[in-house]
């Protein structure tokens, strides 16, 4: 199978957009504490809404913890997530301690994921988001107050491994997909209705 990237930009972006996507096959290789840094220093500086910065990763990379984590993914994840070296999850802070529910926690909170996952990129690492998790455990096994944050998924982070370490069905799988054409998602002016309604 030809394995070259087969995304092909419409105009002109950073490289980085159309590099970054999500194997399943990860290295084993450990990230350095500088790599570890630099993914949650870049989404530290992700914008919110009033600056409230309601994103929370919880992380884990060989230490005591690492079962207690994987175990919180559903299994057909669990079966490639857990070679890659760093697994976390991500909550959103949904609900204030005064009772509020800012409308924006949980864009906010990914676009906090998305820098994170741009600055990997740039560092020759690959992330996968996972919402194929048990989200009553990921509260219960990660100590969150359910009360206040919002889990919205897992992710694992790493160097990419090769294919064949997969099993078959997800071999097959394992390139880069497409997207949409932009006009189907970004329009100009208001939405009226066509001569079909
Ligand atoms: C919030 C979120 C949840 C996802 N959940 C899963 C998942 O449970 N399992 C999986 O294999 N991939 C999952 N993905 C990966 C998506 O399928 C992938 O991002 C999408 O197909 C686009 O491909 P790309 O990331 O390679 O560009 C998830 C991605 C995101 C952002």
């Amino acid at each position: 199978m030809d394995r070259t990237n087969p995304r092909i930009a419409t105009a002109d972006v950073e490289p980085l957009f159309v590099n970054r996507w999500s194997p399943r096959s990860f290295s084993t290789e450990p990230l350095t504490d500088g790599d570890r840094a630099a993914l949650f220093e870049a989404a530290r500086w992700a914008p919110s809404s009033f600056n409230r910065q309601p994103w929370l990763f919880l992380y884990e990379t060989d230490g005591p913890d690492r079962p207690l984590f994987d175990s919180i993914l559903l299994p057909g994840n669990r079966a490639w997530a857990a070679r890659a070296p760093l697994i976390g999850f991500i909550f959103a802070n949904t609900t204030t301690a005064d009772g509020k529910r800012p409308r924006t926690a949980q864009f906010d909170t990914g676009a906090a994921w998305m820098s994170l996952a741009l600055q990997a990129t740039a560092r020759g690492i690959s992330v996968h988001g996972m919402a194929g998790i048990d989200r009553d455990a990921a509260y219960a096994k990660l100590g969150v107050d359910a009360r206040f944050y919002t889990v919205m998924c897992g992710f694992v982070a790493g160097r990419i491994g090769p294919p064949d370490a997969l099993p078959e069905e997800l071999r097959e799988r394992e390139y880069p997909n497409d997207r949409k054409p932009t006009e189907d998602v970004a329009r100009r002016g208001a939405l009226r209705p066509g001569p079909n309604g």
